[in-house]
């Protein structure tokens, strides 16, 4: 293993100014969102649409790196570039999620655990030799009576461990994703407090897998109330217990931090990762790593049809933009405004 590559390519993912495009739902989930704008998910409508997004030269311009799912890193473009090559063009790292989603854990009504641990060895050099250089794992908590039981965040915690240091004997660096869902109703306390437990036991087990930190990037989620609950919190009061969380839990050592957007407003992920960086006093860097959050305004504005390229990239491009300036803390309602 090269530490120091590792490192210069966690440093790139959260370069100033930029942060990763998530484009890397599964069959089902990329199903679900072309349901929802009246597309039928074919292989090829799924080729265009992603060929679309990382054909935006203006766009891509914020994005530092994608993340891929198996089936994308291995296509071709219309006119046979691979789309991989097209994101290299624009300048960023192409990636690839390696889980193989959940599975429900054992005497744990309610709960799941990440798989995909096994097939890691064997799959990870073919995806670096395809031209990935970072990976990503998912680990689900779910917030609810009685969970999450420590089994789940231990469970989850370990496997996440044992996949960062599958990928950093690989030359790959891992991300490494543990989500706290926004689910339920759940105030942001609880969810400040299940955070801190999942992050807890996140590093424990990253120094237990002898994972070096300066190789990795954390995507965490944003401390925020469940989507259900009748108390709702200002972007400032989730932007200060995200930070105060962070810093309670992640050594300095790590180059940065990704949030994932988990359902969030396309808005309130974007004004909630610039009131961070404004407030700063975290050594890591902070950028998004978002998927919904860049991803439903290009959508709908697409919606499978050719002659809406030109405005789904523009929404894309937009999206992009503004959190690539709150990755800085310069985003404001008024540039939202001005640039819609
Ligand atoms: P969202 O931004 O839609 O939460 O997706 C990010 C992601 O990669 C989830 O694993």
């Amino acid at each position: 293993m090269k530490l120091d590559e590792l490192n210069k390519v966690a440093q790139a993912m959260v370069a100033s100014g930029k942060g990763i495009l998530a484009a890397d739902e599964s069959s089902g989930t990329i199903k679900k969102r072309f349901d929802a704008i009246g597309v039928e998910s074919t292989e090829d409508m799924r080729r265009d649409y992603r060929e679309m997004l990382f054909r935006s030269a203006e766009g891509m311009k914020h994005i530092s790196g994608v993340i891929l799912y198996d089936e994308t890193i291995w296509q071709k473009a219309k006119d046979g570039t691979p789309l991989v090559e097209l994101i290299k063009k624009a300048g960023a790292i192409p990636g690839i999620k390696v889980d193989e989603g959940t599975k429900p854990l054992p005497f744990c009504p309610g709960e799941v655990v990440t798989a995909g641990l096994d097939k890691l060895p064997d799959h990870l050099p073919k995806y670096y030799e395809q031209g990935a250089r970072f990976a990503k794992w998912r680990a689900v908590i779910d917030i609810g009576a009685g969970i999450p039981t420590y089994t789940c965040i231990r469970a989850n915690a370990h496997a996440l461990a044992r996949y960062a240091a599958l990928c950093q004997v690989n030359q790959i660096v891992p991300i490494v994703e543990p989500e706290v869902l926004m689910d339920g109703d759940h105030d942001i306390d609880r969810c400040y407090q299940v955070s801190e437990l999942a992050l807890k036991a996140l590093f424990h087990e990253l120094y237990l897998a002898r994972v070096k930190l300066e190789g990795m990037v954390l995507k965490p989620n944003m401390v925020v109330p469940g989507k259900k609950s009748a108390k709702q919190a200002s972007v400032d009061e989730v932007a200060e217990k995200t930070l105060r969380v962070l810093k309670e839990c992640v050594p300095a050592a790590v180059p940065g931090i990704a949030f994932l957007s988990g359902g969030q407003s396309d808005l309130d992920a974007t004004a909630r990762l610039n009131a961070m960086n404004r407030m700063g006093g975290g050594p890591w860097k902070i950028t998004f790593s978002y998927s919904r959050a860049l991803q439903a305004a290009p959508q709908k504005a697409w919606s499978g049809k050719v002659e809406n390229v030109p405005a789904a990239q523009a929404a894309f491009t937009h999206r992009a933009a503004m959190n690539g300036l709150a990755s800085m803390g310069k985003w404001s309602p008024e540039l939202e405004k001005k640039a819609a």
